[in-house]
């Protein structure tokens, strides 16, 4: 396992300061830490310098060895502010004042340089051009172990294992500036692997890249957690993509967290957030599309929908749908209001369903009619396979 057999860190006896600041959960019997507590944050308050408000309220966080969290929350919330928290930019680069208590790694935030956290902590942000500093993918994986003065061997090693990581083998030689996004934000993510560390923070990673790249980054991420265990926080805005790949969702707002709990409880049910000027946020802004149609469904044909069954992904959501028989008028009417969330796939379902009443084609006849369109294609394969009365 890339995180577990890599950094010795947890083997080390928990200094007697950091065991202080521990939240109960996170110690062993004898009061060490818990090697499988990452992240331990305790009723943790910042406040910007020159600000009034803290930007951060009261936050209790674990994060164990294993887990992928996704972050979701209004723009302003303080999700990358948070973010900055785990390798103490904030409160050493990003200065302010830190109130509770933070244990990234078994370190305590407050008493940690930044530079200390080098290979606990690897971070990759939106814009793989910012982050990247050299022209060829080799020498900007190497970049960070050169830095830390490793062995030469050690780091030919270390750049092969993570390049093959993210499924860039024999990209080595290649020049920066002939990768595609994907490609690029897959050699940052590489580049901070490189150093082992034991945990990988990212803020918005496919922010700027095309739907490909961002499927590429994802895959990438998914098969980090799910075959190595490495250990993920990260901030995305993309549930739909993401809802069945994380472990756990952390909702914030304004500043406190308000959710967290397993991607199925979390979308469960809609949820009120508030953007920086307290206006109440659309729900759909951080609600995939498959569980907020289900939901629709279950609720326009009187069904219980126990939150154990909320599909996250089309295959689950056209699997618990086949089961239904749903008046073709429910469907209208249940997809309707989803219109004005704007995601366009919930968009082209209820497009179809207003101009095809669901028992008029079959969908082979649908599709070879060309009524469906393009985008539609994957929450339409739901639709379906929902059989319907005409009432
Ligand atoms: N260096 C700073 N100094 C003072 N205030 C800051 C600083 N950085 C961020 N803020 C403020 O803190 C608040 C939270 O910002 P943050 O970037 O953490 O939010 P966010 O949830 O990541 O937003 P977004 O989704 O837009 O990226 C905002 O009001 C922001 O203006
Ligand atoms: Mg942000």
């Amino acid at each position: 396992m890339l995180t577990r057999t890599l950094n010795p860190a947890s083997l080390r006896p928990t200094p007697e300061s950091v065991v202080d600041c521990l939240n109960p959960d996170a110690q062993l019997d004898d009061g060490s830490l818990d090697p499988d507590i990452v992240v331990n944050l305790l009723g943790v308050t910042y406040t910007y310098e020159g600000e009034a408000a803290p930007v951060l309220r009261n936050i209790s966080l674990t994060v164990n060895r294993g887990d992928f969290v996704l972050i979701l929350g209004p723009s302003g919330c303080g999700k990358s502010t948070l973010l900055h928290l785990l390798n103490g930019s904030v409160p050493h680069i990003l200065n302010g004042k830190l109130e509770g208590t933070a244990v990234i790694c078994g370190k305590i935030v407050a008493d940690t340089k930044v530079a200390d956290f080098a290979t606990d902590v690897g971070m990759v942000f939106q814009d793989p051009d910012a982050q990247i500093i050299n022209t060829r993918v080799r020498d900007e994986v190497c970049f960070a172990l050169e830095n830390l003065c490793r062995r030469a061997e050690e780091i030919l090693i270390c750049q092969k294992q993570a390049l093959d990581y993210v499924g860039l083998s024999g990209f080595g030689d290649h020049s920066i500036f002939e990768l595609s996004g994907g490609q690029k934000q897959r050699v940052s993510i590489a580049a901070v692997l490189a150093s082992r560390p034991r945990l990988l923070v990212l803020d918005e990673p496919t922010a700027n890249l095309d739907p490909a790249g961002m499927a590429e980054v994802f895959a990438v991420l998914a098969r980090l957690n799910r075959e190595y265990g490495t250990t993920i926080v990260m901030v995305e805005h993309r549930v739909d993509e993401l809802a069945d790949k994380v472990s756990r969702v952390v909702m914030m707002d304004q500043g406190a967290i308000v959710f967290d709990g397993s991607p199925r409880a979390a979308f469960a049910a809609r949820r009120v957030l508030h953007s920086g000027d307290a206006d109440v946020v659309p729900a759909a802004s951080w609600f995939p599309q498959v569980s907020e149609l289900a939901i629709d469904l279950a609720a326009a044909s009187q069904r219980e929908l126990p939150s154990d069954q909320v599909p996250l992904c089309v295959e689950e959501a056209a699997d618990l749908c086949a089961a239904w028989v749903i008046p073709a008028e429910a469907i209208v009417v249940s997809a309707r209001p989803v219109v004005r969330s704007r995601k366009p796939l919930l968009s082209a379902f209820w497009w179809v369903s207003t101009r095809h009443p669901p028992t008029q084609y079959t969908s082979e006849e649908r599709i070879s009619q060309g009524s469906e369109p393009a985008r539609s294609r994957p929450i339409s394969a739901m639709y379906f396979r929902i059989p319907t009365i005409s009432s």
